[in-house]
Parts: structure tokens; C-alpha cells; sequence
């Protein structure tokens, strides 16, 4: 038997330059996003079962990580031999050697480090000058905006400050960053890309409206029409009261999470219910519902929220956001113009606002 160090949970903290470095060596754990600029955990990976067997790439992911924004928790389990070798990668020879390679502190570790002082091995040989070509290593320059191993071998003291200041402070002590305002943008519906056809198309009768005069006459009707800027509705109708009343306490409908721009629960408690907004009270982005374990998680950086929307793991300070619910005869509409923001899992006071659930 040895004991062995195993990783039972992983986050990353915020600052995170998208260099690729720990999805290529930790696939199974890492997903860089270079469209949200970050990378997060996968959500297999939020299992400690899935970790334990990874615990040797994801210290080499956080080791290789160039402003060590990988955290990672570990506790130290019983286990056999041979798990141990598993654990440590198979790298080593022999159960032993796995084990001390996995921070083991088995007797027979204890005998293998014995067997190894009684007879010393022979001094390593110098290692071999690494010959690198500076025609190549200047194309990786040229090509490489950031990312890769250029990235990976810039020098830590090359980071911008902002980003070494960053990397240094703990995630509460952070300030919101532009993420949040990222996070928005990108909920907000893309328009379609027009294809070669329809440009054509449309400067066809563009050019033709424009010889009949009507170019002229189109300049002086927005010139008269009123400035109106066109927004979402923020309310949405969701059914029935008697569909949400039917649910049993605890359940959590996912309905209008897609809902742009800003989605929502519905969530059903003892003798309400409730609208949750979807967005992570952490830096933005957005949890996903785990039935089994009955908790929101937040794949960026592993907040955890209760049912009913309160913070308890994780860096996130407050709990989800609430939205206005009401009722129109029978029907739920649900308001996102109006939020209700509790400050903290036991300064929830604003939740008994009439507007902030319906009773059932
Ligand atoms: S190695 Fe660090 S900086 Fe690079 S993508 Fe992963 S978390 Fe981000
Ligand atoms: S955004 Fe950081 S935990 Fe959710």
C-alpha cells in the first residue's frame, strides 16, 4: 500500500493569457476559449473521480502554466501499488518508483530510496547544447501573435504589469473586468454574414433606387422620422402559473436559459417561485444546472450555487440574481429590466420583495 497525493479539484483563477499551454498537455481537463479569451474546466473534470488518475498532468499543466493561474486542492489517499503507478503516469519503472513519484510514502519507496543512496549512480552525462534555428525560431515569432510555445518561453517578467498584478491577487479581492461586458456582447444575436450573391444583388438595386430618385426621398424621411433606438423587450412570458405550481419543490426549469440577451431559471421553492439569472456573480460566465449533485457550477473558475441561487463554493460573492416575476391573469411574465441582487448567502432580505417570486 502507499499513500498517495491526488488533485480533487481544479479552477482557474482569473488572468489567464490563452496560451494554450494547459490543454496541450492536459486535454481532458483544460479547454482554452480563445473566443471568451479565457480557458476553463471541463465539466467532467469538476468530478474529483475524473481528477485523481490526472493528478500527475494537471501539476504539470499548473506548472507549466506561464502566470500560474491554475489552482488545484489534493488530499492523500491509501491506495495500492499499482494504482499509485497509474496515478503517477506509468512514467516509472517500477510500483515503487511510482509511488515516490507520486509523492508516496510507502515502505517500499522508503527501501527504494535506501537502495539508491547505498549505491549512487553514475553521474549523469552534461546535457546536449540545444541546437535552435533562427531562421525557424523567427517565422514562430513573426506568425505567432500570442499562444504556443513562443509564448510559453517568453520570460514571466515580460508580462504586461497589468496582467503580473493580476496573477498575484486573490480572486476576491479582484475587480469585475471587462469579461462580464464580453460575456453580454456575445449572448446578443450575430447577424447573418450576406452572401456574395445577395451583395450583388443588393448593389444591383441600390444603383437602380438611386437613378429613379429614390435616394433622395428615403435622405429626407429619416431626416423627418423620430431617433428611436430599438431594444429587446426585457419581459418574457413564460405560461401558466399552474405549470410552474405543478413542479415539485427544488426543481429547476431550464426553459429561458437561452433566452437572449440575459437568460433566467425558473426555480421552484417550498411556497414560491423564483426567476435566477444565469450569470455568475463571479466574473460572468455562465453555470451549468447538475442535477445530481443539485447544485449550479460555474465552469470558469468552480463557483457552486444552491437551488435557490445561494453562493457556497468557489470565489463568487453573491448570490445569483433574481428578476421581477409577476403575474398577468394566469400567465408568469418575468421582467429582466428589474433585478433583485441579495449581497451575500445570508443577506438574502431582498428575496421577500412581493416581485421577487409568486407565491404557489
Ligand atoms: S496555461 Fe495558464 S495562461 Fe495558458 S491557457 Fe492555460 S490557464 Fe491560461
Ligand atoms: S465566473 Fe468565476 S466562478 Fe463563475
Amino acid at each position: 500500500m502507499a499513500t498517495v497525493e491526488v488533485v480533487t479539484k481544479v479552477w482557474i483563477a482569473p488572468g489567464c493569457i490563452v496560451c494554450d499551454a494547459c490543454e496541450t498537455t492536459c486535454p481532458e481537463v483544460f479547454e482554452v476559449q480563445h473566443d471568451n479569451e479565457t480557458c476553463v474546466i471541463r465539466p467532467a473534470a469538476l468530478d474529483a473521480e475524473f481528477t485523481k488518475p490526472l493528478t500527475k498532468t494537471i501539476k504539470e499543466a499548473a506548472e507549466e502554466c506561464p502566470v500560474d493561474v491554475i489552482k488545484f486542492d489534493t488530499i492523500k489517499v491509501e491506495m495500492s501499488d499499482e494504482e499509485a503507478a497509474k496515478i503517477a503516469g506509468g512514467a516509472t519503472a517500477t510500483p515503487a518508483a511510482a509511488a515516490a513519484d507520486a509523492g508516496a510514502e510507502s515502505p517500499k519507496a522508503e527501501a527504494a530510496d535506501k537502495a539508491a543512496k547505498a549505491s549512487p549512480a553514475k553521474p549523469a552525462a552534461p546535457p546536449k547544447p540545444k541546437v535552435v534555428d533562427p531562421a525557424i525560431q523567427a517565422l514562430l515569432a513573426a506568425t505567432t501573435v500570442r499562444g504556443g510555445h513562443p509564448m510559453i518561453n517568453r520570460a514571466v517578467s515580460d508580462l504586461p504589469e497589468p496582467v503580473r498584478q493580476l496573477s498575484k491577487m486573490s480572486p476576491e479581492e479582484l475587480p469585475p473586468d471587462g469579461k462580464f461586458q464580453r460575456v453580454l456582447e456575445k449572448a446578443k444575436p450575430k447577424q447573418e454574414e450576406p452572401s456574395r450573391r445577395d451583395v450583388l444583388l443588393g448593389a444591383g438595386w441600390t444603383a437602380l433606387a438611386l437613378g429613379f430618385g429614390v435616394g433622395p426621398l428615403l435622405g429626407f424621411n429619416r431626416f423627418m422620422a423620430p431617433n428611436v433606438l430599438e431594444q429587446e423587450d426585457p419581459k418574457v412570458r413564460c405560461g401558466s402559473l399552474a405549470k410552474y405550481a405543478a413542479m415539485p419543490p427544488g426543481e429547476i426549469n431550464e426553459d429561458f436559459k437561452p433566452v437572449k440577451p440575459s437568460g433566467f431559471w425558473i426555480i421552484r421553492e417550498e411556497d414560491r417561485i423564483s426567476a435566477l439569472s444565469i450569470i455568475c456573480t463571479h466574473l460572468g460566465c455562465i453555470p451549468s444546472w447538475l442535477p445530481n449533485d443539485r447544485k449550479f457550477k460555474c465552469p470558469c473558475h468552480g463557483s457552486g450555487f444552491k437551488p435557490d441561487g445561494t453562493n457556497f463554493e468557489g470565489p463568487a460573492p453573491r448570490p445569483l440574481e433574481r428578476f421581477r416575476i409577476y403575474l398577468d391573469g394566469d400567465q408568469v411574465i418575468v421582467d429582466r429590466s428589474r433585478k433583485f441582487l441579495a449581497m451575500g448567502p445570508n443577506d438574502t432580505a431582498v428575496w421577500n420583495d412581493p416581485e421577487a417570486s409568486i407565491a404557489v
